[in-house]
């Protein structure tokens, strides 16, 4: 016999048969396996194999106990690479295709010759060589397979954390509430592969559903009447005829707002703020017709989380801004209000000024910059002295000069307070001229920003128009002819050109 290692190769007999086991023992001796066992039953092989690693097992069908094809099953389970040789007196065909189907590795008909024994080792040995061969590559194959399947982990939980990533960095971004609705439907589109995205907001008074923003819903309607339930905002439904005719989902019964909804083509997100309802965002019809999943609940639910964080920051916000304006107001009419004859200047210059913006197709930023920087452009003149502001005769030099700090002033109480730079430049550029000779910062032409050319004209007009404590208010046409000839020299002509449309009208 050819065996490499026989010292080593460990054997364990199985059989109630003392006689027959010593034998094969002693034979096995003889050809040089040193390290053989016996044990008596299925059960006792079991647990011996759990301790001692074995190469051969020869194992009897018939014994008491857990029988030898029990035996035989969970031996192949726990160890693949053991070597099963079979040890039988009623070899059938049905025994021995169970026994192979079950990983037996060869027969040994009772009674048997050694030479028997030997020829079933040698062929064994061989096939062990393959056997040892194939488990190793199937390992491979396996490990292979579990790196596969860690990249595609991997390489989701990537693609995940960009998207979350994406919507943190994109969101901060954005400042009006109008502008992350649609930013909404298009995200929900673009992270899901989706077709069709809505959202809506609910509004409470009559339960109904408004659209914000939509993609690829052709013909839905604007405004959606839900059906409430026990007069509950948060048991709002939707009707599931609407649904399918919009969705082109069949849903079975109508849609509750308040939860998610994840159907096979349609997935209905709640949106709220402070945990009150606030509107619901729909995304249907993936492109792959794929149904939506776990992550895609996961990323529309983290996408309606932050957008109604930043959209409840903005209103914050908002209201703040509003507040204080509203009191930079008072205080810009307090101080007009000390001289009868600028009482309601700014105001009329901001009215004007808006005119003017719209004629020359401002957008609506720009007119909203008008509207809050406007009242406020001369706020600065809180720091100049009374006796100055309202001196009836004619200003000294010196007096001027501290009249000229007014912009800087005000621009000096706005910035501390954290507005935006389009009303500080009304604030502080509101006296430039066309042709530099302007203050404070003596800026030129279309140097000077648009909405401080515009102001300016408004604030000329109205002073030029309204009576002053030094003299009377200058005829309309005079005015007129004012602000013509000083075009191109004090003002900005296309801004003229704006205003006198405005006051033919
Ligand atoms: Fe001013």
């Amino acid at each position: 016999m050819t065996y490499s290692n026989l010292e080593i190769l460990k054997v364990l007999i199985v059989d109630d048969e003392s006689a027959i086991c010593e034998n094969l023992k002693s034979y096995l001796e003889n050809i040089g396996i040193l390290g053989t066992k016996i044990v008596d039953s299925g059960e006792k092989a079991l647990i011996e194999m759990d301790k001692e690693e074995y190469n051969y097992v020869f194992l009897d069908l018939m014994m008491d106990g857990i029988s030898g094809i029990e035996t035989l099953k969970k031996i192949h389970r726990g160890h693949q690479l053991i070597s099963v040789i079979i040890m039988t007196g009623y070899p059938s065909i049905d025994v021995v295709i169970d026994a192979m189907h079950n990983g037996a590795a060869d027969f040994l008909v009772k009674p048997f010759r050694f030479q028997d024994i030997k020829i079933i080792l040698e062929k064994i040995q061989k096939y062990r060589h393959l056997q040892i061969k194939n488990w190793r590559l199937n390992q491979e194959l396996e490990d292979k397979k579990k790196v596969e399947e860690l990249n595609i982990q991997l390489e989701r939980k990537i693609r995940l954390q960009t998207i979350l990533y994406n919507i943190m960095d994109s969101l901060s971004q954005i400042n009006s509430s109008e502008e992350i609705y649609l930013y909404l439907v298009k995200k929900a589109i673009e992270f899901c592969n989706a077709e069709k995205a809505c959202f809506m907001i609910f509004d409470k008074k009559d339960s109904s559903l408004i659209v914000l923003a939509q993609h690829g819903l052709d013909r839905m309607a604007s405004w959606i009447k839900t059906e409430p339930i026990e007069d509950s905002l948060s048991k709002m439904t939707l009707n599931k005829d609407f649904v399918y005719s919009n969705f082109a989902e069949f849903v079975d019964n109508n849609i509750t707002l308040d939860i998610v909804n994840r159907f096979n083509g349609l997935i209905t997100i709640p949106f709220n703020i402070r945990g009150e309802p606030f509107g619901v965002l729909f995304v249907a019809q993936k492109e792959d017709r794929r149904s939506f999943d776990k992550e895609d609940e996961f990323i529309l639910k983290f996408l309606a989380e932050k957008a109604a964080l930043n959209i409840e920051n903005i209103a914050l916000y908002n209201n703040l801004k509003h507040s204080l304006m509203a009191s930079l107001i008072s205080l810009a009419s307090a101080i007009e209000a000390k001289d009868s004859y600028t009482k309601q200047h700014s105001s009329r210059v901001t009215d004007m000024a808006i005119k003017i913006a719209s004629q020359m197709r401002c957008n609506t930023d720009e007119l909203e910059m008008l509207r809050s920087g406007g009242p406020i452009h001369d706020i600065g003149k809180i720091g100049i002295n009374d006796m100055i502001l309202n001196k009836p005769d004619r200003l000294t030099e010196d007096e001027f000069k501290s009249i000229k700090n007014h912009p800087i002033i005000g621009v000096n109480i706005i910035s501390s307070l954290g507005l935006g730079f389009q009303e500080l430049s009304i604030i502080r550029n509101h006296h430039e001229r066309w042709d530099g000779k302007g203050y404070p910062d003596s800026l030129k032409e279309k140097d000077i920003p648009k909405l401080s050319r515009i102001l300016a004209v408004a604030d000329a007009f109205d002073a030029m128009s309204s009576n002053r404590a030094y003299r009377n208010a200058l005829p309309f046409a005079v005015c007129i002819q004012e602000l013509k000839n000083n075009s191109g020299t004090q003002f900005d002509p296309e801004v003229v050109e704006a205003a006198l449309t405005v006051f033919a009208a």
